[in-house]
């Protein structure tokens, strides 16, 4: 594609003109309240709380900020699933819940949260009893470190919005390949503004599919045997787009640039 086609190329110019970045800025503060306030929950995040609690500083276990819902259904489309009702969608690094709100309206058949802090797992309980205009689905939030939890015998999708270090990303990795190793399924992994991507790309047990806009796909694949599971043409119904892109080599090094 010519460098003048591709918006990666030409964004980073635009968000440094006068103005630009406060306009983005502005824009996202009114995206998160409309979204609390539509869905009648509180999913925001206030950095001065975060440190005094001392969340910022921790180098290893990333302090909370939630996803853009823009993104979070950008990221969504693009999963190439055929039935999203036989998924169990687990979201590393849950906070308030704002992703397992967002995945709630794509019809998975479970949604999940793994979130190690305490306050933040309270509220999004909290929010899950109270949320307004958003499907009926089962909603679980655990308390606990990702680097301690046991993938389900499920179709699985996980997702990733840059919770942790990649020493957590290594241990949860194993674990899933662990997981695979006795009970091989489809398992689609997520990881949204990647920076242990890297992990991923060497685990030969996830393939990639999609990279791109600042996120990357891999699918669960064994040398032995394929996941039953085709991408398949899109319905308005299921949130799916039929266009899973089996990356090559080169693509690998793909721009994470939004
Ligand atoms: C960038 S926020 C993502 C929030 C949420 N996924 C969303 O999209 O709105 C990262 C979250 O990961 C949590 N976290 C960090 N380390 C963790 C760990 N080892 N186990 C579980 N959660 C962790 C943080 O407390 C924080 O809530």
């Amino acid at each position: 594609m010519p460098t003048f086609l591709n918006s990666a190329a030409w964004q980073p110019a635009i968000k440094r003109m006068p103005g630009v970045q406060r306009v983005i800025d502005l824009s996202v503060v009114v995206e998160d309240w409309w979204f609390d306030f539509y869905h009648n929950v509180d999913t925001s995040s206030q950095i001065s709380d975060q440190k005094i609690l001392g969340w910022p500083t921790d180098n290893v276990n990333f302090h909370y900020l939630p996803i853009r819902p823009k993104c979070a259904r950008r990221v969504l489309r693009e999963l190439p699933l055929k039935s999203r009702g036989e998924y169990t969608f687990v979201d590393f690094g849950s906070g308030k819940g704002r992703m397992l709100l967002i995945a709630a309206q794509c019809g998975f058949r479970r949604l999940c949260g793994i979130e190690l802090r305490k306050e933040l797992h309270d509220q999004a309980c909290r929010n899950f009893r109270h949320c307004h205009n958003v499907e009926t689905c089962s909603f679980e939030s655990l308390n606990m470190d990702a680097a301690d939890y046991e993938c389900p015998n499920e179709k699985l999708v996980l997702f990733f919005f840059n919770p942790f270090a990649s020493e957590v990303m290594a241990k949860v990795l194993r674990k899933l390949i662990a997981s695979l190793d006795r009970c091989f399924r489809d398992v689609w992994v997520v990881l949204h503004d990647p920076s242990c991507a890297y992990l991923a790309d060497r685990t030969p047990q996830l393939r990639l599919q999609v990279a791109q806009n600042g996120y990357r796909i891999y699918r669960s694949t064994s040398s032995t045997r394929e996941p039953e599971e085709t991408s398949a043409p899109s319905s308005p119904s299921d949130c799916t787009k039929s266009n899973l892109r089996t990356e090559t080599a080169s693509a690998n090094a793909a721009s994470f640039n939004d």
